[in-house]
């Protein structure tokens, strides 16, 4: 099965999962309403993907892997609805429709991103299953760090701070790094973690998850410079036009491109024994690189 299939399999099922969960926490309220369509509005679930992928290695269970799943994608929501916010990117669509803050208003979006951000950790402190409690406060405790002030905020607050800046390559990619790689790191990790492996193995889950999410990042920045609206859902060369320091604008598209397969290959280098039991993670890199040609 190729892995485009794969992955869209993976989104049918958990968005299934997802909303019937929502539907089950949520009510009638404005707030709750600006919840649901701020993270049920066609995102790809590539998160979601990762952690079944890393669920199945680790062998954890379909219910953890679905709650640390949910859990990711409630943050991933709620770090777009307030990046879209006019105080950030002031994106007026997302995902080919109208941004939260549009559809609602600018107050109620960012107490909807606020609920978000909540309810992920409610999903991943009370409904992980069969896991004694040392092991789910450690996920927790990895969560936050993933998040906060080091990790997801901190790289967004440097993108911002980075616009209309000259700014290097090594900088640009610890930005990266921090607003995107630490999330698909958690995804990547948290299974493995929840299962209690060896130390070696979950230092190789985050650097798989971390370098994915890098390879994400700039391909995501090369698609917002070169797709259609109808391809991206969201207002393409925005970044460009907003002064963004991005990658390929600061080093070229070649270059950009070197530096992932350079990433890529010396990770192999590193880690052939894990990654020659499990050879869709290298499919899975490649697929994250793709989306720059
Ligand atoms: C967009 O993420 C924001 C980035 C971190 C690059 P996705 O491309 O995964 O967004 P959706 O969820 O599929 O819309
Ligand atoms: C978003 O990066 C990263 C996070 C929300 C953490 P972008 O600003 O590039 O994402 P898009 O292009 O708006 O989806
Ligand atoms: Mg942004
Ligand atoms: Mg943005
Ligand atoms: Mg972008």
């Amino acid at each position: 099965m190729n892995l485009k299939t794969l992955i869209n399999g993976n989104k049918i099922q958990f968005d299934r999962k997802f909303k019937k969960l929502l539907k089950e926490k949520l009510n009638n309220s404005t707030l709750s309403k600006a919840i649901y369509y701020g993270s049920n509005n066609g995102g790809k679930r590539i998160r979601p993907f990762l952690v079944n992928q890393a669920s199945k290695i680790a062998k954890i269970n379909d219910n953890n892997s679905f709650i640390l799943g949910a859990s990711i994608e409630c943050i991933h929501s709620y770090s777009l609805i307030h990046d879209d916010l006019p105080c950030m990117d002031d994106d007026d669509y997302r995902r080919g429709k109208l941004s939260t803050h549009k559809k609602f208003n600018e107050a109620t979006a960012i107490l909807a991103g606020d609920s978000l951000h909540d309810l992920a950790y409610e999903l991943i402190s009370s409904s992980l299953k069969n896991v004694n409690f040392s092991t789910n406060l450690k996920v927790v405790n990895y969560l936050s760090l993933c998040l906060g002030h080091k990790g997801l905020a901190l790289g967004q607050s440097l993108d911002l701070e980075f616009e209309n800046k000259n700014i290097g390559k090594n900088k640009i990619l610890n930005m990266y790094l921090n607003k995107t790689g630490r999330l698909f790191e958690f995804c990547f990790a948290s299974p493995f973690i929840l299962a209690n492996c060896k130390a070696e193995k979950i230092k190789f889950a985050k650097e798989y998850g971390l370098l994915f999410g890098l390879i994400f990042q700039i391909a995501d920045d090369f698609i917002d410079e070169n797709g259609t609206f109808k391809k991206i859902g969201k207002t393409p060369g925005k970044d460009i036009k907003q002064g963004k320091s991005i990658l390929s604008k600061a080093v070229g598209k070649e270059e950009a491109l070197e530096i992932c397969n350079n990433k890529i290959k010396n990770f192999k280098k590193k880690y052939k024994n894990f990654l020659r039991s499990n050879g869709i993670l290298l499919n899975i890199l490649e697929y994250g690189l793709k989306r720059l040609y």
